[in-house]
């Protein structure tokens, strides 16, 4: 962080460059992805009571999802490859996800039941840094039981580990359905607390002497 002074407000440097490049390619990478897949999943459904609108799919038919999925995938797994060495190179993860223990994020969970969780601007709660592991852990899953389905003849040790293709379907089906989790709840917490919006995309917050007197 990179403190500097005016009168009333202090601007101090938050999210770097490649996470706020990162985290904003990740909306659009990460729709056409749900849309596609869903149009794939339409096709075949493996809970065949339930089929996602087709107003929410990407691609038209069949081949079209497929062709959409196969493309964007790339974009994601790059993605996704760029943040986790970034955030482990950078110290990044260490700083800002870490320390979070059992003890903590019950803390946390408590306060935020009883409303009484206060969001320091520029400092994770214990209940992000555990949300931001989970949609971590998702999209690893996705990414290797999507890879495992892709190919699963020349990755046929990866399919393995998912219990093979049928298996690594609803690996891929659960941990969809936890990224969509994280995406509303994620969502529902910036609109709660907004003043978080700006500082992911100009990089700054500004705080007044009384915030940095809250910590
Ligand atoms: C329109 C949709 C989204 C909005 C408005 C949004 C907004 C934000 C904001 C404001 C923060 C900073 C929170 C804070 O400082 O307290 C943040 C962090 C984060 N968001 Fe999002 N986000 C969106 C979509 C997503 C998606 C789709 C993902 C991934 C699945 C995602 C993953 C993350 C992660 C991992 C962080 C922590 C970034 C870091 O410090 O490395 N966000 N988001």
């Amino acid at each position: 962080m990179n403190p500097s002074s005016s009168p009333s407000l202090t601007k101090i440097r938050r999210h770097r460059v490649p996470v706020r490049i990162m985290h904003w390619l990740n909306v659009p990478i990460l729709c056409a992805m749900l849309m596609s897949g869903w149009g794939i999943y339409n096709a075949s459904p493996i809970f065949p009571a339930f089929t996602f609108p087709s107003v929410l799919t990407l691609g038209g038919w069949l081949g079209g999802a497929i062709a959409w999925h196969l493309a964007v995938m790339w974009a994601l797994a790059a993605n996704g490859l760029l943040y986790i060495l970034w955030g482990i190179g950078s110290g990044h993860f260490r700083r800002d996800f870490l320390p979070l223990t059992p003890r903590t994020l019950a803390r946390d969970v408590k306060l935020a039941l009883t409303l009484r969780l206060a969001h320091r601007l520029g400092r994770y709660n214990a209940i992000q840094k555990a949300f931001y592991w989970f949609a971590l852990a998702c999209g690893l899953l996705l990414v290797l039981s999507g890879l495992s389905m892709w190919k699963p003849v020349q990755l046929y040790r990866l399919a393995a580990l998912f219990g093979g293709f049928d298996r690594a379907r609803y690996v891929h089906f659960f941990a969809m359905s936890g990224i969509v989790l994280f995406a509303v709840v994620h969502v529902a917490m910036v609109i709660a607390v907004p003043s978080t919006f700006w500082p992911m995309i100009t990089g700054v917050i500004r705080r007044s002497p009384r915030d940095a007197q809250d910590e």
